[in-house]
């Protein structure tokens, strides 16, 4: 008998932002857990190349697609092609994401809007689009990349907090809109993932990194890698009853406050 309930093999799968650090890396894991995965990405130049090296290292079917999430139309186009090249849609992974750190002061708004026009519009559209074809398909899975910035401020984050709060807020929404409907909607809060959406902010400052590091209980940086675990059970009949939720994959910062507690290195 076959009972694998953590299988994901064959599902087809669609990453935005799969051309970034995040995206490319749980692309290519859910890839190597035998999942048939669509790269959507806006970087026109760069979306095929990271496909088909992804498909040569993993030998899983992995198409690149070019699409602005912003745009409901482009998304829309990228979703049609996708439908017809692999024949379903069971999975959505909402990745792709830009930042604008800045004092509010300093703040420019069209800088401002983008980040929630990116994070949370472009998470929308998505959904909207991908979920038509998922309930075609017999029903799906949907994970927003979040972020603990979601629920923890701090100074600078003015765009990219608000815009994951909201993120997290559509994933309740929609999950209790579309449970009937057999398609899960959560979400997954990383910490720090070194990638080009931070590498201003690490170069400009050397003590960036081990400031962070202090901050994490388990003492150890998160990366894509870390992430392709959880993803895979929401994917799977495993995750199948877990809908509506925001998980953090975080070493423990979301519920603990290290600046306040001092944790234990030896028994
Ligand atoms: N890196 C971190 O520390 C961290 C931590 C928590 C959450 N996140 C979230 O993880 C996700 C991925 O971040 P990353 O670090 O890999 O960033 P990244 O900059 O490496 O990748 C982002 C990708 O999104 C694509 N993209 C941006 N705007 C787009 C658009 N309009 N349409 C289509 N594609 C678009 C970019 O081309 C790029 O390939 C983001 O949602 C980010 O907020 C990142």
């Amino acid at each position: 008998m076959d009972y694998n309930i953590f299988s994901i093999k064959d599902h087809v799968v669609a990453v935005t932002g799969g051309c970034g650090g995040i995206g490319s890396g749980i692309s290519e894991g859910l890839a190597a857990l035998g999942a048939k995965v669509a790269i959507l990405d806006r970087d026109a130049d760069k979306v095929g190349t990271v496909a088909g090296a992804i498909a040569e290292k993993t030998g899983s079917e992995v198409r690149g697609y070019a699409a602005d999430i912003t745009d409901e139309e482009s998304v829309r186009d990228a979703f049609r092609q996708i439908f017809e090249d692999f024949g379903s849609v069971d999975g959505l992974i909402n990745c792709a994401g830009i930042t604008h750190v800045a004092p509010l002061s300093e703040m420019p708004m069209d800088r401002w809007q983008s980040v929630m026009d990116v994070n949370l519009k472009g998470t929308v559209i998505c959904s909207k689009v991908a979920g038509k074809y998922m309930y075609e398909s017999g029903g799906g899975s949907i994970v927003n990349i979040s972020s603990l910035a979601a629920t923890h401020g701090k100074p600078g984050y003015t765009a990219y907090t608000p815009s994951k709060a909201a993120v997290n807020g559509f994933t309740f929404t929609l999950a209790t809109e579309w449970a009937r409907l057999g398609i899960n909607v959560n979400s997954i809060s990383p910490v720090l993932v070194v990638t080009a959406i931070n590498r201003d902010k690490i170069e400009s400052d050397p003590t960036y990194l081990d400031n962070v590091l202090s901050t994490i209980p388990n003492g150890k940086l998160c990366s894509a890698e870390t992430l392709v675990g959880p993803i895979a059970f929401l994917l799977s009949e495993a995750g199948s009853y877990v809908t509506g939720q925001n998980i953090g994959c975080d070493g423990g910062c979301q519920n603990g406050d290290i600046a306040v507690i001092k944790p234990y290195t030896s028994m």
